[in-house]
């Protein structure tokens, strides 16, 4: 590992599970925590907690439903104020849900939080990224992307066939298309992006949905890992000195893994970051022009 003492990390999503592990791991090890949370009762407790164990940890809250573009803005606009280098934002707040939920914005939820809410944040992002030593943004995906076999251009709202697998692996393998067009764009900077499976881990993912919670979890519990464990990868790519050049992979287990095609179609991720940027409504390439030319 490298020494990520000192460094700043944004984290979404750290109240629970993968999330709240990934925190603790990098405040052991010394890192300024930046916490994007929904909740403020559960970001206030998590602060606490992280400072009884490790006193001197220096943690920021940021509040904001990541489903809501107009509180990721206000959070990515509380942080360009702090004027610090970001070294290391980690993707990692996620959702399923058993039914179709349609949000105030008309996004779907899934498809919102777990991509467009994270696609503005990072795009956003971008310039405190590029101002640090090495950036690094970490996307937590998944293997359930295989659950779709390519992005629904057509009907990102799931009008049809909503399916609680399917919809939830279309939102990852999302991710995955936006870890490898985020990672071309950036050629020729010091930031690298790289998206991960962090395994099947006992968390609260898919926890307030009944039947999901009742019968799919309880019969997969035992083979689940801690989310100790699973949090492994996500620190290795925050940390690690072995992936300081290691851009646009996908890993498990600190390993790069073989995506299927589905994940590779750079067309596909061309064409969601073009479809994101008008649903979130951010001009990016003007935000990654440098100054003077704007
Ligand atoms: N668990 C697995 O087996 C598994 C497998 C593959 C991939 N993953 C991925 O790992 C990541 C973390 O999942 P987990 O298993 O740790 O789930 P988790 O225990 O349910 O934690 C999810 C975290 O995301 C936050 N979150 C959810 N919706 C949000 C929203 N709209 N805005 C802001 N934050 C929100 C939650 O906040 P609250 O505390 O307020 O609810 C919580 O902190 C997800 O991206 C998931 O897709 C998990």
């Amino acid at each position: 590992m490298t020494s990520i003492r000192g460094k700043h990390v944004l984290i979404t999503g750290p109240t629970e599970g993968i999330g709240r592990a990934t925190a603790f791991a990098l405040a052991e090890r010394g890192a300024r925590l930046h916490l994007l949370c929904r909740n403020p009762t559960k970001a206030e407790v998590l602060r606490a907690e992280l400072g009884s164990k490790y006193g001197e940890v220096d943690v920021e809250l940021y509040l904001a439903d990541l489903g809501n573009f107009d509180e990721v803005r206000n959070a990515a606009r509380a942080f360009i104020e702090r004027n610090e280098p970001l070294d290391v934002l980690i993707n990692n707040a996620g959702v399923i849900t058993t039914r179709r939920i349609l949000l105030d914005n008309g996004q779907e939820q899934m498809f919102a939080v777990n991509h467009l809410g994270h696609f503005l944040l990072t795009t956003l992002l971008l310039d405190p990224l590029k101002r640090a030593a090495q950036g690094r943004v970490v996307v937590v995906a998944s293997e359930a992307y295989r659950f779709c076999r390519g992005i629904r251009f057509d009907d990102l709202q799931w009008n049809q066939g909503f399916s609680t697998f399917p919809t939830y692996g279309h939102s990852k393998l999302a991710n995955i298309l936006f870890t490898r067009e985020l990672a071309e764009r950036l050629r020729g900077t010091r930031v690298t992006v790289n998206a991960l499976h962090p395994g099947g881990v006992r968390s609260q993912l898919g926890a307030q949905n009944t039947w999901y919670a009742g019968r799919i979890l309880a019969l997969v519990k035992p083979f689940l890992r801690t989310a100790e464990r699973g949090a492994e990868t996500s620190v290795y790519l925050a940390a690690s000195n072995e992936v300081t050049t290691t851009t646009g992979e996908y890993f498990y287990d600190c390993k790069p893994k073989k995506t299927k095609p589905s994940a590779r179609d750079r067309k596909q991720a061309q064409r969601l970051w073009d479809v994101s940027e008008r649903i979130t409504n951010i001009d990016t390439g003007r935000a990654q022009r440098p100054r003077a030319e704007r």
